[in-house]
């Protein structure tokens, strides 16, 4: 049993391995503007990307960044895709089918049978990942009906694997650090665009957090109990999770220049060098903005589906039992519960600063129900 699901994990992880050599970019782009055209031309499917995409042509160069950086390692794609399908209403299961099979009809024309294989792949992983998200997030209900019959394969069996709280966990984290993350982004830029000062208070609130809450809450829980259960399965996955934690020591230290950068902008702003200050902060915390996207997308994208994929039943069990009782112990009681006055005053103090708008769109309605308890 443990030697077959090792083997599954080798033969996942392989097979997630980008590749300059499967294929050119220019496939790449020939892929997602085909596979684009159909879902435009798709009577369920349109709607819903019609609905929300506005600008066609940069979606396009966001969708072909993905498909290379998942498929040739080219790196340019930075974001987070759960988050942004959990904002999306309505998403079904069958939805993903349909979209999948629309994705295979396209790859099958393309006349490259190893691309074609690894983007089917991948893509039908990502699917996973992403209704699992979508799922933890709406808190639909898992199994049944609702799931499709699909092949063999992983993400829509009925089993368990959906309502794992560990992973419903790390998706709400992943949710509530990106909204903060966007919301430094665009207060910073606003205060640019009138040349004002920014509220001080809630950049260092909203500094704060991101210090209490990924840092010390949620990258030790993945660093410490997720990922050594999928360590020594192959060289790949091992890589990818030394660079994950690397990531998150990274982090600490990154927290801490960028508080005190934070600092020097403040006390410094009247001074002659002010702006000098403010230029080296906002390039700080772009910096660790971008770095943080591309963290969950790694997370997002490989490794939350591999250990969907491959953990077993009581891996699973002795893992959330860890999650829960970890974010017990150090929250001392529903984390959630904790964050929310420190949450209230970010937004308050958006408000207060002019700004109420901008907390509304980064927040997008999420601030409150990322903490709202998982299960
Ligand atoms: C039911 C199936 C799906 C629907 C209806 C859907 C719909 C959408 C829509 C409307 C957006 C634009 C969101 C925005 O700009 O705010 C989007 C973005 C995106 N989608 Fe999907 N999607 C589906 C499945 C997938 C799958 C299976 C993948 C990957 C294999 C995928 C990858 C992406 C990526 C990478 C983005 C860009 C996210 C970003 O802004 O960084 N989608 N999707
Ligand atoms: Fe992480
Ligand atoms: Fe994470």
């Amino acid at each position: 049993m443990v030697a077959e699901q090792k083997a599954t994990g080798a033969r996942l992880a392989s097979s997630l391995m980008p590749d300059p050599e499967l294929c050119t970019e220019e496939e790449v782009v020939r892929l997602v503007h085909a596979f684009y055209s159909k879902v435009r031309k798709d009577p369920v499917l349109a709607p819903i990307f019609e609905s929300q995409v506005a600008d066609w042509e940069l979606h396009l160069a966001k969708l072909v960044d993905f498909w290379s950086s998942a498929l040739r390692g080219t790196a340019r794609y930075k974001g987070a895709p759960i988050p942004k399908h959990v904002a999306l209403p309505g998403l079904t299961a069958e939805l993903f089918h349909r979209w999948l099979a629309l994705f295979r009809e396209t790859t099958q024309a393309l006349g490259n049978a190893a691309l074609r294989q690894r983007a089917d792949d991948l893509a039908h992983r990502i699917a996973g990942s992403l209704w699992y998200g979508y799922q933890a997030r709406h808190g639909a209900p898992v199994g049944g009906g609702q799931t499709p019959e699909h092949g063999a394969t992983v993400w829509h069996k009925k089993d368990q694997a959906m309502t794992h709280p560990s992973l419903t966990t790390i998706c709400q984290e992943h949710r509530a650090l990106s909204a903060m993350l966007r919301a430094i982004t665009l207060l910073l830029g606003e205060h640019r665009r009138r040349n004002t000062l920014p509220d001080f208070d809630a950049l260092q609130a909203m500094l704060f957090y991101v210090d209490e809450f990924p840092e010390k809450l949620h990258h030790p829980k993945e660093s410490r109990l997720l990922f050594p259960k999928l360590r020594g399965r192959d060289a790949h996955t091992d890589a990818v999770l030394d660079r994950l934690d690397r990531d998150h020591a990274h982090g600490e230290k990154a927290i801490r220049e960028l508080e005190h950068a934070l600092l020097g902008f403040r006390m410094m702003s009247e001074a002659a060098h002010g702006e000098a200050r403010r230029r080296h902060f906002e390039a700080l915390m772009k910096q660790y903005a971008d770095f943080y996207l591309d963290h969950m997308r790694v997370e997002e994208t490989e490794i939350l589906p591999l250990a969907q994929a491959v953990l077993s039943v009581d891996e699973w069990a002795e893992l959330d039992a860890a999650f829960l009782t970890n974010r017990d112990a150090l929250a001392g009681c529903e984390a959630d519960e904790v964050y929310r006055p420190l949450f209230r005053k970010i937004v308050s103090a958006l408000q207060n600063s002019g700004s109420f708008g901008l907390a509304l769109e980064a927040f997008a309605g999420a601030a409150i129900p990322a903490f709202s308890p998982p299960h």
